[in-house]
């Protein structure tokens, strides 16, 4: 979703509307990790600077195995990391004490120089549900000391455990005091649904509809240095490393494991299977290959259980269970997708035929497939969807009684969101429904809104309905069977969408309008807490203006309203 607080033109228009690891000595080999004693040009290099300063990590847990994490890179934005184009090698080890005086694992790793000096360690024969300590050396330096831990044994039922979720972090537009905020709440574990980097480079005042923000003397700016968007591997390595090195971020990875899936934003703004964007700065280069090299980024910037991308594809949709207590199922909502309806790359627009073309995909076949076994074998109490775009219907034309004055014809969508692939949404909620998932619930990041949803077996088609205002009437009465419940995030420091510019207007009267809306704050951005009993998901809504300077009032987090759901319950069942 384009990142601005500037109106798209295309809302513009009608919106005048308103609107691995090779450990070696403890685990298995990841698949396209070197081998740690294998590289002849290996080399221990001793140097005066840290190279540790974009942290560490740990990620994708399982009952006996996490990913740890590290990424050797003394000048993170230099190109090159400051590095030698040599392979390293990094000791690492892991402790159930914080003074690690009980080791129980312990090892060298490879940071191989055509992973970007990345170390992806899968620590196996760990004791399920337990924490731990964890660090790396390299060089005479030495890291931080984080905590992670791994998942309950499968089928164990656990009484309580919380999770963080968040989304959309644009460097430029604030600052992560939510990260900070997620980093004190004792997290199990948590979530990134996408958007961890931009690749946006620096405003252009030419250019004032492409990328980047709107300058404004309350946003607390930061700069991107070299002030173009990355297009090849070492440009998307550098952004990573700029990142990376903010200490809000390296402390909530510090504090507990986490699982990431990226949306656009990891290579380019609103891209599709075969396409970018086309509103970026760097435009006239071979996407395959940009999509690649943020493929690869991504993959060596991440604790992922999963393979470095073959230069084409690769998958991160995946299962993380929480013993029989929660499945997690981490969706990919952009590798495969069709392109938005019209070819649009606007993030909204009007009704268009586009939308309801039955051959448009968001997951792909073979991920639609996936999805739908998963939910016909998911025994959990709570299914987790974690996934990017807002899956339940949102028509701006909600919020007007006389929508075609205006020149809504059918309302207003986000046709990069689940609205603009009407089929496809379809055909994952006929999954839901006819496998009787038990309490699923969708979390969902990209909106830069946060929102709560009862999810719903069916939504006013815009086809059924002669006119704007019959539709806006339909929504309105609108009764349908609810399902489940989808969970939205607010960006991480992305500007608010609704915040600001004639779209505000639009943004209160359509969640008023809109019944299946349960819960919705337009100004600040967010993150949620969610705390997960064998009775209920509690989600915290924590909420800042993270565009102002760290120290006003404004910008420091507060809990806006909790959302309950209960078992057996679909929907929302109490806004506190
Ligand atoms: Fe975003």
């Amino acid at each position: 979703m384009t990142e601005s607080s500037q109106i798209p033109r295309r809302s513009l228009l009608i919106g005048a509307a308103a609107a691995s690891a090779a450990v070696v000595g403890a685990g298995a080999l990841t698949p396209g990790v070197a081998s740690a004693t294998a590289p002849a040009t290996k080399s221990r290099r001793r140097s005066t600077e840290d190279p540790f300063q974009l942290g560490v990590a740990s990620g994708d847990p399982l009952p006996e195995s996490v990913i740890l994490w590290t990424r050797l890179a003394p000048k993170p934005l230099d190109l090159d990391g400051g590095m030698p184009p040599t392979d390293q090698e990094v000791e690492w080890e892991i402790a159930t004490d914080e003074a690690f005086s009980n080791v129980v694992q312990s090892g060298i790793a490879a940071a191989p120089a055509s992973h970007g000096h990345s170390v992806h360690v899968d620590v196996q024969g760990l004791t399920p549900d337990s924490w731990y300590f964890y660090r790396f050396k390299h060089g005479g330096h030495i890291t931080e000391t984080a905590r992670t831990r791994t998942t309950p044994a499968l089928g164990a039922a656990v009484s309580a455990f919380t999770f963080g979720q968040a989304s959309c972090a644009n460097w430029q537009s604030g600052h992560y005091q939510l990260y900070a905020d997620l980093a004190q709440q004792e997290l199990d574990y948590w979530i990134h649904l996408g958007d961890y980097i931009y690749e946006y480079g620096a405003y252009d005042p030419k250019r004032p509809d492409k990328g980047g923000y709107v300058r404004d003397d309350k946003v607390a700016h930061r700069e991107i240095p070299w002030g173009k968007e990355p297009v090849n591997l070492p440009q998307y390595r550098r952004q990573y490393g700029l990142y990376r090195s903010d200490p809000d971020l390296r402390a909530l990875h510090a504090q507990a494991p986490y699982s990431a899936i990226w949306d656009d934003h990891e290579v380019d703004n609103n891209f599709t299977r075969r396409k970018s964007g086309g509103d970026g700065q760097q435009d006239r280069v071979d996407f395959r290959r940009r999509r690649a090299a943020g493929f690869r980024a991504y993959w060596e910037n991440h604790a992922l259980r999963v393979p470095p991308t073959d230069g084409r594809r690769m998958r991160i949709f995946r299962r993380v269970d929480w013993g029989s207590t929660a499945t997690f199922l981490f969706l990919d909502g952009r590798q495969y997708r069709s392109d938005q309806p019209g070819s649009s790359t606007s993030d909204f627009g009007g009704w268009d035929e586009g939308m309801f073309n039955p051959d448009t995909t968001m997951l792909g076949p073979v991920q639609e497939n996936w999805v739908s076994q998963q939910l016909a074998d998911s025994a959990a109490k709570w299914t987790f969807i974690a996934q990017q775009t807002v899956f339940s219907d949102v028509n701006g034309g909600a919020a007007f009684d006389n929508p075609a004055a205006l020149g809504l014809s059918k309302g207003l969508y986000n046709y990069d969101a689940w609205d603009g692939y009407w089929a496809a949404r379809g055909r994952l909620i006929e999954a839901i429904a006819t496998n009787q998932v038990r309490n699923p619930i969708i979390l969902t990041g990209d909106f830069h809104t946060n929102l709560a949803f009862d999810l719903l077996s069916e939504y006013p088609d815009p086809r059924d309905y002669p006119t704007a205002a019959d539709l806006t009437t339909a929504i309105k009465a609108w009764e349908g069977t609810k399902i489940g419940t989808e969970l939205c995030c607010g960006a991480v420091s992305s500007p608010t969408f609704f915040g600001s510019g004639i779209v505000a207007a639009a943004g209160p009267g359509t969640l008023r309008n809109t019944p299946w809306a349960a819960y919705g704050e337009l100004q600040n951005n967010g993150v949620i807490v969610n705390r997960v009993t064998s009775e209920s998901v509690e989600a915290e809504y924590r909420i800042a203006k993270t565009n102002y300077k760290r120290n006003t009032a404004e910008g420091r987090p507060r809990t806006d309203k909790t959302v309950v759901i209960e078992d057996g319950v679909p929907g929302v069942a109490e806004v506190k």
